[in-house]
């Protein structure tokens, strides 16, 4: 994880760098850091956010039209000061932030140690620098060449950039497995993890492939090379769409409500030109190319983490239960290293939203090499994902920078619904009119999530009474089931109450050992199909005092009675609910986190983007 900045031109650096790292502290907080050349190099680096960087460097030289900024999520090394980027090399001449991880670290460092050099840090970024310098300085090398020669040496991931004081007009880039943009202005360059740095100052942009490095001098411009010296003689320059207002609250207090209250928007975008309800056709361009392959499929496999593994399950209900082909949804980080069985005739779907997790990039490129076709569902347009797969859809849901991800969620399941149905149709697998029907209801979900964010002020109510509970259960079945996880997560990442998700039915094997009058029981109750079974195992909860929050279909009378409260949704077609019913749960997570004063954007010890493993 960690987010890069740099910039060479014109302006002052340190504004454009520290805004920049601001907009990219989503991707990780335990301390941040820049470097300005001016003449000579100045460091400053400080534990904690930029905003502790800022206070720490009031008052100090920061002048220079060219430097780079780290923001941190610690890997090697705990978060302090010394171990925040930038980190210099032995002989002070070069600085360098680094996103990712130096696997071989060790030895190489074992090996310059013996060389004399002396290491402050705990971190792999450190040994990097000095293996930079040490071969520069044994060969008296250009420093884009000592660059090239220590990454020819290094495994693992990386995003760098590097300046050397002893050539000050120029900076180093390089990236491998983890994500690095360059800005071309007029007369400036910007560098950064993503675009969101940049766009405010060019949209123009040149994303680095894996094993690329970018020497970038006023003078000389952008130049490409590969880690094995062959010249990038005319790099593909891309044309932003991101607008500065979606990087901003809007109003709103924190960025995970904003995007909570954008999921009309975002779901509608989703489906845009891709569905149309009165001509009865859903189109999605990226499987189009495929569909023979596709719809042939004798099984999918889905990869994803995290959030996005709770909307691949919810793929499987859908893309089973309508298309009836066998889905198999995996963890990526299991995927990868337990020598799964695939083939060319699988289909392997991978579901990011930053289309950077380290884990589920590895798990695609590994199916990919045993020949299966790889379909990307992702939301950052041009990131490592959407790049490496064969086909793909973005959610279109603009930049989610809330850590707790929301509107992403409700994206890739509209998308995967989207596809089970395009899928449904070719294969004739359910019947026209239930086709038009679920059609005709898709058409109503965005105007549907308008009328579920209505109870937000009963959530807001219900959240006071359950804020102090140390746990909580959630449960579902059949399309809720993923939901409940879903709901758990969100309210154990943002307000660190411990949370399961459970199969409502399997609760019996467990979890009800847990249920006394202290226990929350979240339920999501929307189902129609075994929706006497809910009940039965609502009555189960409150036979044992649990204090049950339902989420049941308007009118349901049965479970309010119940229940000791009810957030109601408008009722709509089963497969599609769960693109409703999450939304109580994403505002329970915000209002409890809110009330126990927990920063809500940037809970502790995560990231928005874990480009490590
Ligand atoms: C991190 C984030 C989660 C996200 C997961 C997968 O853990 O905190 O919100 O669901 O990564 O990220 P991706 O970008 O691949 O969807």
């Amino acid at each position: 994880m960690c987010g890069i900045v740099g910039y060479i031109g014109k302006q002052e650096a340190y504004p454009i760098i520290v805004k920049g790292l601001k907009r990219l502290e989503y991707r990780g907080y335990d301390s941040a850091g820049v470097a300005l050349m001016n003449g000579t190099l100045n460091v400053y680096k400080k534990k904690g956010k930029v905003a502790d960087l800022e206070h720490y460097t009031d008052g100090a030289n920061l002048s220079g039209k060219m430097g780079i900024g780290h923001t941190r999520w610690a890997t090697h090394g705990e978060p302090n000061d010394v171990n925040a980027h930038p980190h210099r090399s032995g002989n002070g001449r070069l600085t360098i932030i680094h996103n990712g991880i130096i696997e071989n670290y060790a030895p190489i460092k074992a090996a310059l140690q013996k060389e004399g050099h002396v290491f402050v840090s705990d971190t792999d970024t450190e040994v990097l620098v000095h293996l930079i310098e040490e071969i520069q300085s044994k060969d008296d090398l250009a420093l884009e060449e000592a660059v090239r020669v220590a990454l020819s040496k290094v495994v693992g991931a990386y995003a760098i950039v590097v300046m050397d004081a002893q050539e000050p007009n120029k900076m180093v880039a390089a990236r491998k497995a983890s994500p690095l943009v360059v800005g071309i202005g007029d007369g400036e360059y910007f560098l950064a993890s993503d675009a969101t740095p940049i766009v405010e100052h060019t949209k123009q942009v040149v994303y680095l492939n894996d094993e690329e490095i970018a020497v970038i001098s006023l003078d000389k411009g952008l130049k490409i090379r590969t880690i094995s010296n062959e010249e990038i003689s005319s790099p593909t320059i891309h044309e932003l769409e991101l607008k500065i207002e979606q990087l901003e609250k809007g109003g709103y207090d924190y960025f995970m409500l904003k995007e909570i209250y954008e999921q009309s928007g975002t779901i509608a975008d989703c489906m845009r030109g891709r569905l149309n309800a009165e001509e009865g056709w859903i189109k999605l361009g990226g499987i189009d190319e495929y569909k023979n392959r596709i719809t042939k499929a004798e099984r999918i496999l889905i990869v994803a983490c995290g959030t996005s593994w709770h909307s691949g399950l919810i793929g499987e209900y859908l893309i089973e239960d309508l298309a009836r082909i066998p889905v198999e949804v995996e963890y990526a980080s299991e995927f990868r290293y337990r020598n799964p069985v695939i083939n060319e005739n699988d289909i392997v779907i991978a579901i990011s939203q930053s289309g950077e997790t380290a884990d589920t990039l590895a798990a695609l490129e590994m199916a990919k090499s045993r020949g299966a076709l790889i379909y990307g569902i992702v939301n950052v347009v041009g990131s490592s994902i959407a790049r490496i797969t064969h086909a793909g859809s973005y959610i279109h849901a603009g930049p989610e920078i809330g850590v707790a991800s929301t509107k992403a969620f409700t994206g890739q399941v509209a998308l995967l619904t989207m596809m089970a149905l395009a899928i449904a149709k070719e294969k004739g697998t359910i019947s026209e009119s239930y086709f038009q029907q679920l059609l005709n209801e898709f058409e109503q979900i965005p105007a549907k999530v308008n009328e579920v964010l209505k109870c937000d002020p009963q959530v807001k109510y219900i959240s006071k009474e359950i804020k102090d509970s140390p746990n909580a259960l959630y449960l579902g079945r059949g399309y809720s089931f993923p939901v409940a996880l879903e709901g758990a997560l969100k309210l154990k990442e943002i307000s660190y109450i411990h949370a399961e998700g459970y199969p409502a039915a399997e609760m019996k094997h467990g979890p009800i050992a847990l249920i006394d009058e202290n226990m929350p029981v979240v339920v999501i109750a929307t189902n129609k199909s075994a929706y006497e079974k809910i009940v039965s195992n609502v009555q189960e909860v409150k036979a044992r005092k649990g204090i049950v929050i339902a989420v049941v279909t308007e009118g349901d009378k049965v479970i309010s009675d119940i229940a000791d409260y009810t957030i109601e949704i408008p009722d709509t077609e089963e497969p599609l609910t769960p693109l409703l019913s999450v939304i109580p749960l994403q505002l329970l997570s915000y209002h409890i986190a809110v009330m126990r004063e927990c920063n809500v954007d940037q809970p502790r010890n995560l990231a928005k983007s874990v480009t490590v493993e």
